[in-house]
């Protein structure tokens, strides 16, 4: 049987201002949700999952109870159907999905799927349940050991607000956004993906480290200096010094503090080039670009990295020419819900 109502589940992307590759070792992060969100209009009922898109091609028709996401086809499906899957759904909907979150960028695209799949699907929990049934969701889909940040970012997002999270406990606190810091978002045009790139390998040289000295995001730096790999050793380092960052950053942000939340943006970007290695050339030299235009306060890549986007913090009179393939000017928006259409 088929409600009657359709109804439209929106769920945010976000961008990351600083904080990156530190979730999935319990660390701080402070991610945005953004005003670039997936929707997908639907109706509940029927014993699968019909979706179509406006973006890819193909037409969905996934069975539920879901077993195995990994074999669903077209592969964007698959995101839809972790969900079903980590839900043990027996009840699906017809849906169609339209988002402005380019793929691939680092905007968290397919975590906006899974949120919107997740509250067309009947979820009903807070938006930390919420984001930790869709985190193991997009793990189950995709094999990617990802962290809860851009689940939670679109879970639990609110207009105005970046949002400072502890990944040891997924607490998440509003940090006000103040009108006159301008977050830009730049496309370098190198897109990438995920389940090919090295991440699972950070993540893996991560728990290195933090079986050797413990929790990495309070690790003593005299801790990090006894560690005998050197690559080990670089990463364990930007851990342990992205979340001083992101402690810094919240207070520099909070007080309308444009130089310092810039300062902290570009140390960030460093090392995220130097210490844990997933900038691009391409992207180093984007950052560069973005620093010398008039009225830019810092700039750094955003999200897992090998590619995608940089966020930029600008004055409202900055003047960024023709930085970047695509930009977007992204203002802090609500997080995930369902609509009436
Ligand atoms: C991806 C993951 C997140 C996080 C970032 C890097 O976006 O999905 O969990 O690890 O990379 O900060």
């Amino acid at each position: 049987m088929r409600e009657n109502a359709r109804l439209r589940a929106v769920a945010p992307g976000r961008v990351n201002l600083i904080g990156d590759h530190t979730d999935y070792m319990g660390g701080l992060v402070l991610p945005m949700a953004v005003h670039l969100a997936t929707t997908i209009e639907f109706d509940r009922g029927g014993d699968a999952l019909e979706l179509s898109s406006a973006q890819f091609s193909g037409v969905a028709h996934v069975p539920l109870p879901v077993m195995d996401p990994t074999a669903v086809t077209p592969s964007w499906a698959r995101y839809p159907a972790g969900v079903a899957a980590e839900l043990g759904s027996t009840t699906g909907f017809v849906g169609r999905i339209d988002s402005a979150i380019p793929p691939g960028a680092g905007l968290s695209s397919s975590a906006a799927l899974e949120v919107a799949t997740a509250l067309a699907l009947g979820f009903d929990g807070s938006p930390t349940e919420l984001a930790r049934v869709c985190r193991d969701a997009e793990q189950r889909a995709t094999g990617v050991p990802c962290g809860i940040m851009d689940q939670l970012a679109s879970a639990a997002g609110r207009a105005g607000h970046a949002l400072l999270i502890d990944c040891a406990t997924d607490e998440v606190r509003h940090v006000e956004v103040p009108d006159e810091l301008e977050f830009w978002v730049v496309h370098s045009g190198e897109q990438r993906s995920l389940d090919t790139s090295a991440y699972a390998t950070r993540r893996a040289e991560c728990e290195t480290a933090a079986a050797l000295i413990g929790a990495l995001p309070s690790a003593a730096h005299d801790a990090i200096a006894t560690l005998h790999d050197p690559v080990v050793r670089a990463r364990a380092h930007h851990v342990r010094t992205e979340c001083d960052r992101v402690r810094a950053a919240a207070e520099a942000l909070g007080a309308g503090d444009a130089s310092a939340m810039g300062a902290l943006m570009v140390e960030s970007h460093q090392s995220l080039r130097d210490d844990f290695e997933v900038s691009t050339p391409g992207i180093d030299a984007l950052v560069d670009a973005a620093l010398e235009r008039p009225g830019v306060r810092g700039a750094r890549i955003t999200g897992a990295g090998f590619g995608g986007c940089i966020v930029v913090l600008a004055d409202p009179i900055a003047d960024l020419g023709e930085l970047g393939t695509d930009r977007w000017q992204v203002r802090p928006s609500d997080g995930a819900r369902v609509v009436a259409k």
